[in-house]
């Protein structure tokens, strides 16, 4: 089927929607069920029929901004047993969960490094095994999407998919291991575990994950990743941001047409408000998302919490005026930076987000102009560094410790 997307006619939307991972404190609401679906129009391709059209696989430009990226013909991954992953992640046993998602339980696993084979954890390298659970609708339809997709791609932002499993109704995917686990619960989780994230290591996190985004965009057959959100921003040893779960993701549209006409599927409060409206997904459509992160990273508040009161649940709609507003942009600013961050560089990342998150998809930059603007952002960082009372560092007022906590009260955080 392929480039069916295109030609999807609207009497065939449905909505499919998550719900972002704040919800899992919801009560009675599982994170199972956080997916709800009744049909499968419009299914993405299975493993023998091939979501990529031959022609184009091969077909990437290689953009000069990203030369490590390609994408390979066919997948290259390694099939795995039930067997050998149940070894491999000591039969699943709970103290190897590494978090749990829509599609089900994420697990440590050793292998070995050459053969794959399941290794004693004192000897093989770390690999995150992702298997379904029974309860997910749409699960079968991810899985494929995820090896069809990411099992073809590869970018140093982009999670690397090593292998899958398909035993009797037993999916699993097998990545590499990302040790400093999502975005998310860096930006978001409280604890020892989780110290602030300086704004340095937010561009250098935004960069990556904007890296990833442009790659796939860059494609002669686009690539609309769909599911663009902070849970889905891996992080490795180093803080390199690298995408994860492809299981959304889509062909852009051919034969000059603007968009894709599509169910409606993604995470509330992410994505775009044309393709919430009309299932009509453009590449822009990941912009949206991407703006939408990089108000997160800016504020340190979730997209939409429904722990804030009914006039914050939704992070976009009142943050909006802030970032228009250079007087105001400090009270928007994440606290928990305590000022430390290059005040310009706060002001044209604000305007960069309210570009990214323009009602019109034409009026959003590519992601090719994100990454160059955070660049440019970035080196106000390196170029000015300058000692920690500098006038040009935001301090004081809005970013004290003490004004922080009536701020942070005042947000339902
Ligand atoms: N490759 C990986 N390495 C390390 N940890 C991972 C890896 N993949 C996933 N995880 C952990 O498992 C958690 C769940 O991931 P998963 O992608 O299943 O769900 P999610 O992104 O939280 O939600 P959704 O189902 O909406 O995508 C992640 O937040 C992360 O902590
Ligand atoms: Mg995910």
């Amino acid at each position: 089927m392929g480039n069916c997307a295109s030609a999807i006619d609207s009497s065939s939307f449905f909505f499919f929607f998550k719900r972002p991972n704040s919800n899992d404190n919801i009560p009675g609401m599982s994170a199972s069920k956080r997916t709800t679906s009744s049909t499968t129009t419009g299914r993405l391709s299975t493993l023998s029929d091939s979501t990529f059209m031959p022609s184009t696989v091969s077909g990437v430009s290689t953009d000069d901004a990203y030369p490590d990226g390609q994408i390979l013909e066919s997948p290259n991954l390694r099939i795995f047993t039930f067997a050998e992953l149940k070894n491999a992640t000591k039969n699943f046993r709970t103290d190897t969960v590494l978090g749990e998602g829509g599609f089900g339980k994420v697990y440590k696993g050793w292998v070995d490094e050459k053969t794959m084979n399941p290794s004693k954890s004192s000897t093989g390298i770390v690999v995150a095994v992702k298997k379904l659970n029974p309860e997910s609708v749409q699960g079968t339809e991810q899985w494929e999407s995820e090896v069809n997709f990411l099992g073809r791609i590869s970018h140093p932002n982009l999670v690397k998919l090593l292998g899958y499993c398909k035993d009797n109704d037993e999916l699993l995917l097998v990545y590499e291991f990302m040790a400093k686990g999502s975005l998310e619960n860096h930006l978001f989780r409280r604890g020892a575990v989780y110290e602030p994230l300086p704004w340095s290591l937010r561009l250098k996190i935004l960069i990556g994950a904007a890296r990833g985004l442009a790659f796939l965009h860059s494609s002669e057959r686009q690539i609309i990743y769909r599911d663009f959100k902070a849970s889905n921003i891996l992080l490795d040893s180093n803080f390199n941001a690298k995408l994860s779960d492809f299981g959304l993701a889509k062909h852009g549209p051919d034969g000059g047409l603007s968009h894709v006409t599509t169910r409606v599927m993604g995470t509330y409060g992410y994505a775009a408000p044309e393709y919430v409206a009309t299932g009509h997904l453009y590449v822009k459509s990941d912009v949206y998302g991407f703006g939408v992160v990089l108000l997160e990273m800016l504020s340190g508040l979730r997209a939409l919490d429904p722990s804030r009161p009914s006039g914050k649940l939704n992070l976009v709609d009142w943050a909006k005026p802030l970032l228009a507003d250079r007087r105001k942009l400090s009270q928007l600013m994440d606290s928990r930076l305590e000022g430390q961050y290059h005040s310009r560089g706060a002001l044209q990342a604000a305007q960069l987000t309210l570009k990214c998150l323009s009602g019109e998809p034409k009026n959003r930059p590519s992601m090719k102009e994100v990454v160059e603007a955070l660049e440019k952002i970035e080196s106000i960082k390196t170029k000015s560094r300058e000692p920690r009372n500098s006038s040009s560092l935001v301090r004081g007022q809005g970013n004290s410790p003490r004004s922080n906590s009536s701020r942070t009260s005042s947000r339902g955080r």
